[in-house]
Protein backbone atom coordinates (compact mmCIF):
# COMPACT_ATOMS: atom_id res chain seq x y z
CA UNK A 1 0.00 0.00 0.00
CA UNK A 2 1.43 3.53 -1.20
CA UNK A 3 2.47 5.34 2.14
CA UNK A 4 1.66 9.25 2.02
CA UNK A 5 4.69 11.17 3.26
CA UNK A 6 4.53 15.25 4.21
CA UNK A 7 6.97 17.41 4.95
CA UNK A 8 6.73 20.67 6.56
CA UNK A 9 9.66 22.81 5.57
CA UNK A 10 10.98 23.20 1.78
CA UNK A 11 14.31 24.43 2.99
CA UNK A 12 17.75 22.29 3.09
CA UNK A 13 16.61 19.37 5.19
CA UNK A 14 13.32 19.12 3.97
CA UNK A 15 13.83 19.34 0.22
CA UNK A 16 16.96 17.31 -0.11
CA UNK A 17 14.97 14.67 2.02
CA UNK A 18 12.06 14.82 -0.37
CA UNK A 19 14.56 14.16 -3.17
CA UNK A 20 15.86 11.22 -1.07
CA UNK A 21 12.30 9.40 -0.64
CA UNK A 22 10.98 10.48 -4.27
CA UNK A 23 14.42 8.85 -5.90
CA UNK A 24 14.19 5.82 -3.72
CA UNK A 25 10.05 5.01 -4.47
CA UNK A 26 7.95 7.00 -2.44
CA UNK A 27 5.15 7.97 -4.88
CA UNK A 28 3.43 10.21 -2.61
CA UNK A 29 4.80 12.97 -0.98
CA UNK A 30 3.88 16.38 -0.01
CA UNK A 31 5.95 19.50 0.48
CA UNK A 32 4.93 22.56 2.61
CA UNK A 33 6.52 25.36 2.76
CA UNK A 34 5.03 29.11 4.30
CA UNK A 35 6.84 30.04 1.05
CA UNK A 36 4.11 28.70 -0.85
CA UNK A 37 6.40 29.57 -4.58
CA UNK A 38 9.38 27.77 -3.30
CA UNK A 39 7.92 24.57 -2.20
CA UNK A 40 5.89 24.76 -5.65
CA UNK A 41 8.82 25.38 -7.32
CA UNK A 42 11.44 22.88 -5.58
CA UNK A 43 8.40 19.91 -6.53
CA UNK A 44 8.39 20.99 -10.12
CA UNK A 45 12.47 20.71 -10.33
CA UNK A 46 12.61 17.26 -8.36
CA UNK A 47 9.41 16.53 -11.47
CA UNK A 48 11.60 17.84 -13.92
CA UNK A 49 14.46 15.20 -13.17
CA UNK A 50 12.41 12.26 -13.30
CA UNK A 51 12.61 11.48 -16.62
CA UNK A 52 16.19 11.73 -16.25
CA UNK A 53 16.39 9.45 -12.99
CA UNK A 54 13.82 7.55 -14.63
CA UNK A 55 10.98 7.48 -12.39
CA UNK A 56 7.01 7.85 -12.99
CA UNK A 57 6.56 9.45 -9.03
CA UNK A 58 4.75 12.49 -8.27
CA UNK A 59 5.35 15.12 -6.04
CA UNK A 60 3.09 17.95 -4.84
CA UNK A 61 4.19 21.50 -4.00
CA UNK A 62 1.91 23.64 -1.54
CA UNK A 63 1.35 25.98 1.42
CA UNK A 64 -1.92 24.41 1.93
CA UNK A 65 -2.28 22.17 5.03
CA UNK A 66 -5.69 20.54 3.84
CA UNK A 67 -2.96 18.91 1.21
CA UNK A 68 -1.23 16.66 4.12
CA UNK A 69 -4.63 15.53 5.07
CA UNK A 70 -4.45 11.66 5.81
CA UNK A 71 -0.40 11.28 5.83
CA UNK A 72 1.02 8.52 7.30
CA UNK A 73 4.41 10.37 8.49
CA UNK A 74 4.73 13.89 8.80
CA UNK A 75 8.00 15.26 9.10
CA UNK A 76 8.47 18.79 10.87
CA UNK A 77 11.55 20.67 9.27
CA UNK A 78 9.89 24.46 9.45
CA UNK A 79 11.76 26.66 11.27
CA UNK A 80 15.07 29.06 11.18
CA UNK A 81 18.37 27.35 11.17
CA UNK A 82 21.71 28.38 12.94
CA UNK A 83 23.63 31.28 12.07
CA UNK A 84 27.75 31.19 12.70
CA UNK A 85 27.68 31.99 16.41
CA UNK A 86 24.51 30.99 17.50
CA UNK A 87 23.71 27.71 19.63
CA UNK A 88 20.88 25.60 18.64
CA UNK A 89 18.83 27.10 21.89
CA UNK A 90 19.21 30.38 20.74
CA UNK A 91 16.23 29.19 18.13
CA UNK A 92 13.84 28.15 20.90
CA UNK A 93 11.80 31.80 20.98
CA UNK A 94 11.00 31.30 16.88
CA UNK A 95 11.32 28.40 16.66
CA UNK A 96 8.66 27.36 19.23
CA UNK A 97 5.34 29.48 18.00
CA UNK A 98 6.26 27.86 14.10
CA UNK A 99 6.34 24.18 15.42
CA UNK A 100 3.53 24.79 18.05
CA UNK A 101 1.48 26.03 14.72
CA UNK A 102 2.79 22.82 12.35
CA UNK A 103 1.68 20.63 15.35
CA UNK A 104 -1.48 21.86 15.59
CA UNK A 105 -2.21 21.67 11.51
CA UNK A 106 -0.60 17.79 11.70
CA UNK A 107 -3.15 17.07 14.54
CA UNK A 108 -6.08 18.58 12.57
CA UNK A 109 -5.54 17.05 9.09
CA UNK A 110 -3.32 13.98 9.91
CA UNK A 111 -4.54 12.67 13.29
CA UNK A 112 -3.24 9.06 12.61
CA UNK A 113 0.51 9.94 11.63
CA UNK A 114 3.64 9.55 13.27
CA UNK A 115 5.69 12.48 13.45
CA UNK A 116 9.75 12.82 13.08
CA UNK A 117 10.58 16.30 14.19
CA UNK A 118 13.90 18.09 12.95
CA UNK A 119 13.60 21.47 14.09
CA UNK A 120 16.08 22.85 16.35
CA UNK A 121 16.35 23.11 19.51
CA UNK A 122 15.72 18.94 18.93
CA UNK A 123 14.40 17.66 22.14
CA UNK A 124 12.58 20.62 23.17
CA UNK A 125 10.80 20.70 20.03
CA UNK A 126 10.09 17.46 19.85
CA UNK A 127 8.35 17.70 23.50
CA UNK A 128 6.35 20.56 22.16
CA UNK A 129 5.15 18.79 19.17
CA UNK A 130 4.09 15.88 21.57
CA UNK A 131 2.54 17.85 23.97
CA UNK A 132 0.41 19.49 21.41
CA UNK A 133 -0.47 17.26 19.32
CA UNK A 134 -1.33 14.88 21.87
CA UNK A 135 -0.62 11.73 19.95
CA UNK A 136 0.81 8.99 22.13
CA UNK A 137 4.85 9.75 22.53
CA UNK A 138 5.50 6.22 20.06
CA UNK A 139 4.07 8.30 17.57
CA UNK A 140 5.89 11.50 17.87
CA UNK A 141 9.68 11.77 18.06
CA UNK A 142 12.88 13.43 16.96
CA UNK A 143 15.67 13.07 14.75
CA UNK A 144 19.23 13.26 16.18
CA UNK A 145 21.03 10.85 17.65
CA UNK A 146 21.50 8.55 14.94
CA UNK A 147 23.40 11.44 13.21
CA UNK A 148 25.08 12.15 16.14
CA UNK A 149 26.59 8.53 16.00
CA UNK A 150 26.97 8.91 12.44
CA UNK A 151 29.27 11.54 12.67
CA UNK A 152 31.07 10.19 15.65
CA UNK A 153 31.74 6.61 13.49
CA UNK A 154 33.06 9.00 10.48
CA UNK A 155 35.16 10.25 12.61
CA UNK A 156 36.93 7.54 14.46
CA UNK A 157 36.99 5.64 10.97
CA UNK A 158 38.31 7.99 9.38
CA UNK A 159 41.25 8.52 12.26
CA UNK A 160 41.64 4.80 12.39
CA UNK A 161 41.39 4.47 8.13
CA UNK A 162 38.71 1.62 8.70
CA UNK A 163 35.74 1.09 7.32
CA UNK A 164 32.88 3.54 8.77
CA UNK A 165 31.01 -0.20 9.27
CA UNK A 166 33.15 -1.64 11.60
CA UNK A 167 32.16 0.81 14.07
CA UNK A 168 29.25 0.49 16.59
CA UNK A 169 28.39 3.58 18.54
CA UNK A 170 25.64 5.28 20.82
CA UNK A 171 24.83 9.07 20.93
CA UNK A 172 22.39 9.26 24.21
CA UNK A 173 21.48 12.50 25.60
CA UNK A 174 20.26 16.03 24.17
CA UNK A 175 21.23 17.16 20.99
CA UNK A 176 23.56 19.43 21.91
CA UNK A 177 26.58 20.56 23.53
CA UNK A 178 25.48 18.07 26.74
CA UNK A 179 25.17 14.98 24.12
CA UNK A 180 26.70 11.82 25.90
CA UNK A 181 28.75 9.29 23.77
CA UNK A 182 28.26 5.86 25.10
CA UNK A 183 31.93 4.95 25.04
CA UNK A 184 31.32 2.03 27.33
CA UNK A 185 29.58 0.91 24.23
CA UNK A 186 31.81 1.66 21.18
CA UNK A 187 33.18 -1.15 19.63
CA UNK A 188 35.62 -1.23 16.79
CA UNK A 189 35.09 -5.00 14.91
CA UNK A 190 33.62 -6.36 18.09
CA UNK A 191 36.26 -4.96 20.31
CA UNK A 192 36.03 -1.68 22.96
CA UNK A 193 37.48 1.20 21.57
CA UNK A 194 39.30 2.26 25.12
CA UNK A 195 41.76 -0.41 24.10
CA UNK A 196 42.27 0.61 20.25
CA UNK A 197 42.54 4.37 20.72
CA UNK A 198 44.38 6.89 23.78
CA UNK A 199 41.97 8.60 26.07
CA UNK A 200 42.97 11.83 24.45
CA UNK A 201 42.62 11.21 21.03
CA UNK A 202 39.15 9.79 21.87
CA UNK A 203 38.22 12.41 23.45
CA UNK A 204 39.60 14.86 20.87
CA UNK A 205 37.01 13.05 18.35
CA UNK A 206 34.11 13.44 20.74
CA UNK A 207 34.45 17.01 21.02
CA UNK A 208 35.11 17.47 17.31
CA UNK A 209 31.38 15.43 16.83
CA UNK A 210 29.75 17.71 19.56
CA UNK A 211 31.09 20.38 17.64
CA UNK A 212 30.24 19.03 13.80
CA UNK A 213 26.94 21.04 13.62
CA UNK A 214 28.88 24.62 14.67
CA UNK A 215 31.42 23.49 12.27
CA UNK A 216 29.54 22.64 9.40
CA UNK A 217 27.21 26.02 10.41
CA UNK A 218 31.09 28.20 10.22
CA UNK A 219 32.01 26.78 7.08
CA UNK A 220 28.42 26.98 5.06
CA UNK A 221 28.28 30.97 6.47
CA UNK A 222 24.14 30.84 5.83
CA UNK A 223 22.08 27.78 6.89
CA UNK A 224 23.53 24.55 8.39
CA UNK A 225 23.73 20.69 7.67
CA UNK A 226 21.57 18.99 5.25
CA UNK A 227 23.02 16.22 3.41
CA UNK A 228 23.58 13.93 6.62
CA UNK A 229 20.58 14.86 8.81
CA UNK A 230 18.02 13.97 5.72
CA UNK A 231 19.85 10.86 5.39
CA UNK A 232 19.01 9.98 9.27
CA UNK A 233 15.29 11.30 8.54
CA UNK A 234 14.88 8.60 5.68
CA UNK A 235 16.56 5.78 7.48
CA UNK A 236 13.86 6.42 10.04
CA UNK A 237 11.21 6.89 7.68
CA UNK A 238 12.26 2.98 5.89
CA UNK A 239 12.14 2.01 9.28
CA UNK A 240 8.60 2.69 10.03
CA UNK A 241 7.65 1.95 6.40
CA UNK A 242 8.99 -0.98 6.16
CA UNK A 243 8.39 -2.38 9.62
CA UNK A 244 12.12 -3.04 10.13
CA UNK A 245 12.53 -2.27 13.88
CA UNK A 246 15.80 -1.42 13.76
CA UNK A 247 17.45 0.72 16.59
CA UNK A 248 18.42 3.92 16.37
CA UNK A 249 18.77 6.87 18.77
CA UNK A 250 15.51 9.21 18.75
CA UNK A 251 14.36 11.61 20.81
CA UNK A 252 11.24 10.61 23.18
CA UNK A 253 9.68 11.87 26.33
CA UNK A 254 10.43 9.26 28.62
CA UNK A 255 7.83 8.17 31.41
CA UNK A 256 9.89 6.53 33.66
CA UNK A 257 12.39 5.09 31.23
CA UNK A 258 16.38 5.91 32.85
CA UNK A 259 14.47 7.11 35.70
CA UNK A 260 13.04 10.16 33.94
CA UNK A 261 9.75 11.67 33.15
CA UNK A 262 8.31 14.57 31.28
CA UNK A 263 11.60 15.26 29.14
CA UNK A 264 11.93 14.37 25.43
CA UNK A 265 16.15 13.47 24.96
CA UNK A 266 18.06 11.04 23.00
CA UNK A 267 17.74 7.03 23.79
CA UNK A 268 18.12 3.68 21.55
CA UNK A 269 14.18 2.92 20.27
CA UNK A 270 13.34 0.12 17.87
CA UNK A 271 11.30 1.86 15.10
CA UNK A 272 8.44 -0.39 13.02
CA UNK A 273 5.31 0.42 11.91
CA UNK A 274 3.66 2.17 15.24
CA UNK A 275 6.49 4.39 15.69
CA UNK A 276 8.65 3.64 18.72
CA UNK A 277 7.82 -0.05 19.40
CA UNK A 278 10.66 -0.05 22.60
CA UNK A 279 12.82 2.10 24.64
CA UNK A 280 15.96 0.34 24.81
CA UNK A 281 17.62 0.79 28.41
CA UNK A 282 20.93 0.54 28.25
CA UNK A 283 23.34 -0.13 31.16
CA UNK A 284 25.43 2.93 31.57
CA UNK A 285 28.72 3.61 33.54
CA UNK A 286 29.23 5.46 36.02
CA UNK A 287 30.38 8.34 34.36
CA UNK A 288 27.63 8.24 31.33
CA UNK A 289 24.85 8.00 33.79
CA UNK A 290 25.89 11.24 35.26
CA UNK A 291 26.46 13.12 32.07
CA UNK A 292 22.92 11.71 30.93
CA UNK A 293 20.98 13.26 33.70
CA UNK A 294 23.32 16.70 33.21
CA UNK A 295 21.83 16.18 29.36
CA UNK A 296 17.98 16.24 30.75
CA UNK A 297 18.27 18.64 33.14
CA UNK A 298 19.85 20.90 30.18
CA UNK A 299 16.91 19.77 28.53
CA UNK A 300 14.13 20.37 31.16
CA UNK A 301 15.64 24.23 31.48
CA UNK A 302 14.88 24.84 27.89
CA UNK A 303 11.45 22.88 28.13
CA UNK A 304 10.68 25.76 30.92
CA UNK A 305 10.60 28.70 28.51
CA UNK A 306 8.22 27.34 26.46
P1 LIG B 1 15.95 26.20 6.09
O1 LIG B 1 15.96 27.62 6.55
O2 LIG B 1 16.68 25.84 4.88
O3 LIG B 1 14.43 25.74 5.90
C1 LIG B 1 13.43 25.96 6.83
C2 LIG B 1 12.14 26.18 6.06
O4 LIG B 1 11.06 26.29 7.01
C3 LIG B 1 12.12 27.49 5.23
O5 LIG B 1 11.91 27.19 3.88
C4 LIG B 1 10.96 28.29 5.82
O6 LIG B 1 10.25 29.05 4.88
C5 LIG B 1 10.12 27.17 6.42
N1 LIG B 1 9.17 27.63 7.41
C6 LIG B 1 9.33 28.56 8.37
N2 LIG B 1 8.21 28.69 9.09
C7 LIG B 1 7.30 27.84 8.57
C8 LIG B 1 5.95 27.52 8.89
N3 LIG B 1 5.32 28.12 9.90
N4 LIG B 1 5.34 26.58 8.16
C9 LIG B 1 5.98 25.96 7.15
N5 LIG B 1 7.25 26.22 6.80
C10 LIG B 1 7.90 27.15 7.50
O7 LIG B 1 16.44 25.32 7.35
P2 LIG B 1 16.97 23.81 7.31
O8 LIG B 1 18.42 23.81 7.10
O9 LIG B 1 16.10 23.01 6.44
O10 LIG B 1 16.72 23.40 8.85
C11 LIG B 1 15.41 23.32 9.35
C12 LIG B 1 15.43 23.12 10.86
O11 LIG B 1 16.01 21.86 11.17
C13 LIG B 1 16.27 24.14 11.64
O12 LIG B 1 15.63 24.46 12.85
C14 LIG B 1 17.57 23.41 11.90
O13 LIG B 1 18.26 23.91 13.02
C15 LIG B 1 17.05 22.02 12.13
N6 LIG B 1 18.03 20.95 11.93
C16 LIG B 1 18.03 19.94 12.84
C17 LIG B 1 18.86 18.86 12.69
C18 LIG B 1 18.80 17.73 13.66
O14 LIG B 1 19.73 16.95 13.73
N7 LIG B 1 17.73 17.57 14.39
C19 LIG B 1 19.82 18.79 11.57
C20 LIG B 1 19.69 19.87 10.64
C21 LIG B 1 18.82 20.91 10.82
C1 LIG C 1 23.26 19.89 13.13
O1 LIG C 1 23.66 19.22 14.08
C2 LIG C 1 21.93 21.90 12.66
O2 LIG C 1 21.40 20.51 14.48
C3 LIG C 1 21.93 20.56 13.22
O3 LIG C 1 23.91 19.99 12.08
Amino acid sequence: MTKKISIIGAGAVGATLAQRLLESGASDIVLLDIAKNMAVGKALDLLDASPIVGHERTILGTDDYKEIKSSDIVVITAGFARKPGMTREDLIAKNAWIVKGVSENIKRYSPDSIVIVVTNPLDTMTYLAYKTTGFKRERVFGMAGLLDASRFIYLIAAELKIPRSAVQTYMLGSHGDTMVPILSKTYVSGKPISGIMTKEKLGAIVKRTCERGAEIVGLLGSGSAYYSPSAAVFKMINAALEDTKEAFVASVCLEGEYGLKDVAIGVPCKIGRNGIEEIIELELSEEEEAAFRKSAKVIKSSIDIL
